[in-house]
């Protein structure tokens, strides 16, 4: 509503990538056989899996436009502000969709000239540790080190103790060093323990000496595990993680563990698995190399299409002529309709001229044998 009061143009961020829903908004629909919705990850090589897709992908855009969020917001509006067009309407007229994803990394689709792939935008090459935890990474030798951080909202002090304390007793009993970004000190933890509440991440990662990244899951953790080319072991909590916890299993990037399936026995297992097993960092690698082969960078592209959308003012021809359509047309059904009464009336015809012709040459036939 803001730009549309202001006169301004608008661009948004989709935080989470491609956002299917936000994409059909823009007259880009893409085809539930093989994209997610973006919560639900359905098994679209099976019948079934796709049925459901398709089913989620109908319903839950539905039920956000004309139930859960639209209609309580537009009320709300209509009440301070009643001239302004329907939110729906103002949704449409993005100049710009900055998307924080990147086909190398993501499911590759088809996208509009203002769908702009920008994922991984904030990962940069490594910068020098700071003293201390250079010295730890690299005293670890050969056996190396793990990354422990479940980000930054989900604070290592929510673990419940429970898995807290699985980790702790897994960790002392492996030769590798370990880095974890946890917000208090922590009692009777065993020497190959380092805490810190806050650490430089993609420093971390970017070290040789550091072997798995430990995470919750989330898209950037992710996006920066693989820029680094450090493989993964996700424990996924909500929102988008279970997702990428799928994917990151899906590419061979790593393992992805439940909550309720944790024991010791697993944690040190998942962790030997992934640093013993090389198949994991040559896929993270090889993504690694496909995602740096860009011809420009992702903030060369964000600015420059920002700029472009400013010195067109909106730049309406980076826009679909497909966002205009109503779904009937979208989907062809008026000439699907229209192809069918044709059908119907081509069968009509052929029907009457095929009765009148057999009906004359029987009819002369029947006249010729009474005259005989
Ligand atoms: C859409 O944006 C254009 C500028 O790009 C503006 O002139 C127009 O009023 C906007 N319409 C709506 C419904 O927001
Ligand atoms: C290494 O991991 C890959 C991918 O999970 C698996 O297919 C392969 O069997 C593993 N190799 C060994 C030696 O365990």
């Amino acid at each position: 509503m803001y730009p549309f009061v202001h006169e301004m143009l608008f661009i948004t961020i989709a935080s989470a990538g491609m956002d299917p829903r936000q994409s059909a908004t823009l007259g880009n629909v893409l085809s539930p056989a093989y994209v997610p919705t973006l919560f639900y990850e359905a098994n679209c090589e099976h019948v079934f899996g796709r049925f459901a897709n398709t089913v989620t992908s109908i319903a839950k855009p539905f039920y956000w436009r004309n139930w859960e969020v639209i209609p309580a917001v537009q009320k709300e509006i209509n009440v301070h502000f009643p001239d302004l067009p329907p939110l729906l309407e103002l949704e449409r007229n993005q100049s710009l969709v900055l998307m924080n994803s990147h086909f190398s990394t993501d499911l590759t689709v088809p996208l509009l000239p203002f769908q702009v792939e920008v994922g991984g935008m904030h990962c940069r090459p490594a910068k020098p540790l700071p003293e201390d935890l250079r010295s730890w990474i690299e005293g670890a030798g050969s056996a190396g080190v793990i990354y422990f951080s479940l980000g930054s909202i989900t604070k290592g002090t929510t673990l419940p103790t429970k898995y807290r304390n699985m980790f702790i007793k897994a960790f002392s009993k492996l030769n590798k060093r370990i880095l974890w970004k946890f917000e208090t000190d922590l009692e009777g933890i065993s020497e190959n323990i380092m805490i810190k509440p806050w650490l430089p991440q993609q420093d971390i990662l970017g070290h040789p000496n550091v072997k798995v990244f430990i995470s919750h899951g989330g898209r950037l953790s992710m996006q920066e595990s693989l820029y680094h080319g450090t493989p993964m072991v996700t424990l996924p909590l909500f929102g988008d993680q279970p997702i990428n916890g799928a994917r990151v299993i899906a590419n061979g990037w790593g393992l992805s563990l439940n909550y309720e399936d944790l024991s010791v026995e697993l944690i040190i297992s998942s962790l030997e698995e992934v640093t013993n097993n090389a198949t994991y960092v040559e896929n993270v690698v090889k993504t690694s190399r496909l995602y740096k082969d860009q011809l420009t960078s992702p903030v060369e592209r964000a600015v420059f299409w920002t700029e472009y959308v400013i010195r067109h003012r909106g730049a309406l021809k980076l826009r679909s002529p497909a966002a205009s359509l109503s779904w009937v047309q979208l989907l062809l059904l008026d000439v699907l309709t229209l192809f069918l009464l044709v059908i119907i009336l081509s069968l009509i015809i052929l029907h009457w001229i095929f009765k009148t012709v057999v009906s004359a040459v029987f009819g002369i036939q029947y006249l010729k044998k009474k005259f005989e």
